[in-house]
């Protein structure tokens, strides 16, 4: 590959939108990062003039004509299915007589998006309580008791099937107190080694075990100071680290491990738990002056099929933002299907709605719901995505899509799946498609 094939390259696969216009304003190139951007064929923009793009072109336009640059400005692009918003920026390129020839434009997500983003790492909450979409009496009867309750000391435990938004909570409720400009930090018991979780929490001092950062390291509790630690999946605590954390909460200190300073710690606690505690208690899991500890405040979210008022309005609400994020068309939902999403019973709750929301956009159209053939154990929402889960789903229905394309015919069938056809009688017969209807449809084996 020469260097300009190479350049060329790069540009192409870079991971900002960018368009070459000539002095005119008219598109000479575009990279596919752009076209990803937008929604865009590469056929709808090249060799039209960039302003379509654009809501407001005559500002840059201007400066543009006076040979300024532009830098980080925010634009609304017309993309193809929404109006989307990115920064900007675009510089002139002069020939060799100082004249200006083409001009550079750069598209970027905006700022305040990445900005967003970079709070997710850094012990920041996101979430805020006008996020959290409901209409249900109780639901928003619980919202109301969660807002009244968030500049409490006291400690809120939140309970709730996987999925109902417990994390969501606990970062509004973190953001609508007074507490709100101090860290929300996380720790989930479940998800990292239980012989770990003990350093996580309370750090260590320099040389408290082999493998010890030299200088040792702060534990959550110490990063939460002022603000508000979240003990995500509390049930999955050690006994003996529930009973570590039982003195925190008490004497409000805590002490890095192999350290002798107590530090005083002024740090909120929430909890959450998709597993009854109590239950957990009466089995000798849970320590019970912990939880009752614990539950001071307690938040019990109820699963989305007892609060089915809410799929209509959660269906358009992430049917907007899931199509606004991925810059796809929304599915139109009919009365059938709408009833069939409000029949159903969501195991997987408001994530589950979500992520069905989402493959549909994909699919363009929504697929059928497999009622309890989808099993959701928590820990395989968080491991895996639903498409995933969904995959065998998916593969029957766009088999299905492509027979009815081809009336179908097998051979066409098979050929436009790119498969053999004893391979798609196969599948056919694995999925139970019936074709009955159709005359070129016979099951029986053929050789491909
Ligand atoms: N009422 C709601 N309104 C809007 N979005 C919601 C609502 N409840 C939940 N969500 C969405 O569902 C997703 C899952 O919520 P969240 O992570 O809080 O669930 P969880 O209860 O912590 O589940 P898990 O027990 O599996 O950790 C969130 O990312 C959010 O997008
Ligand atoms: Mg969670």
């Amino acid at each position: 590959m020469d260097y300009r094939e190479y350049v060329n390259k790069v540009i192409k696969n870079i991971p900002l939108g960018i368009a070459i216009t000539d002095g005119e304003g008219y598109v000479k190139n575009v990279n596919n990062k752009l076209l990803d951007m937008f929604g865009y064929k590469y056929a709808n923009i090249v060799a039209k003039p960039i302003f379509i793009l654009f809501k407001e072109p005559n500002e840059i336009k201007k400066l543009l004509m006076d040979k300024k640059s532009i830098i980080d400005e925010e634009v609304f692009i017309n993309a193809k299915t929404n109006r989307i918003r990115f920064t900007l920026s675009a510089y002139p390129i002069y020939n060799a007589n100082g004249e200006k020839k083409d001009i550079i434009y750069i598209f970027d997500v905006t700022k305040k998006e990445r900005k967003m983003a970079d709070r997710i790492s850094q012990n920041k909450a996101i979430y805020t309580f006008d996020k959290i979409i409901s209409q249900n009496e109780r639901f928003i009867r619980l919202i109301h008791f969660a807002k009244e309750i968030s500049d409490s000391k006291s400690t809120i435990l939140i309970t709730g099937e996987s999925g109902t938004g417990k994390e969501v909570f606990a970062q509004s409720i973190h953001n609508y107190s007074s507490r709100r400009n101090e860290p929300f930090v996380a720790i989930n018991s479940g998800a990292i080694p239980k012989s770990l979780i003990e350093s996580e929490l309370f750090g260590y001092e320099e040389g408290a075990f082999t493998g010890a950062k030299k200088e040792g390291r702060p534990g959550k509790f110490e990063l939460a100071h002022r603000g508000t630690i979240f003990l995500d999946e509390i049930g999955e605590m050690p006994y003996d680290m529930q009973t570590r954390l039982l003195r925190v909460i008490e004497e409000g200190t805590v002490s890095r491990i192999g350290g002798l300073d107590q530090k005083v710690v002024d740090v909120r606690i929430i909890a959450a738990s998709n597993r009854d505690l109590k239950e957990e208690v009466e089995k000798g899991y849970f320590r019970k002056d912990l939880f009752y500890r614990l539950n001071v405040l307690p938040i019990r979210i109820p699963p989305l099929r007892e609060r089915k008022d809410d799929i209509p309005l959660l269906v358009d609400y992430f049917m907007e933002k899931i199509s606004l994020r991925l810059n796809k068309k929304k599915i139109s939902v009919s009365k059938e299907k709408m009833d069939e999403l409000m029949n159903y019973n969501w195991p997987g709750n408001v994530r589950e709605l979500e992520n069905f929301i989402e493959l549909s956009i994909n699919l363009g159209y929504m697929p059928k719901l497999e009622g309890e053939k989808i099993e959701f154990k928590p820990k395989d929402i968080e491991n895996y995505k639903y498409e995933h889960l969904m995959l065998d789903h998916v593969e029957k229905m766009h088999i299905i899509k492509v027979l009815k394309i081809f009336s179908y015919n097998i051979t066409k069938t098979a050929k436009a799946l790119g498969i053999g056809r004893n391979t798609l009688y196969r599948k056919m017969t694995k999925y139970e498609i019936d074709c009955a209807e159709s005359e070129h449809c016979s099951i029986t084996e053929q050789s491909d």
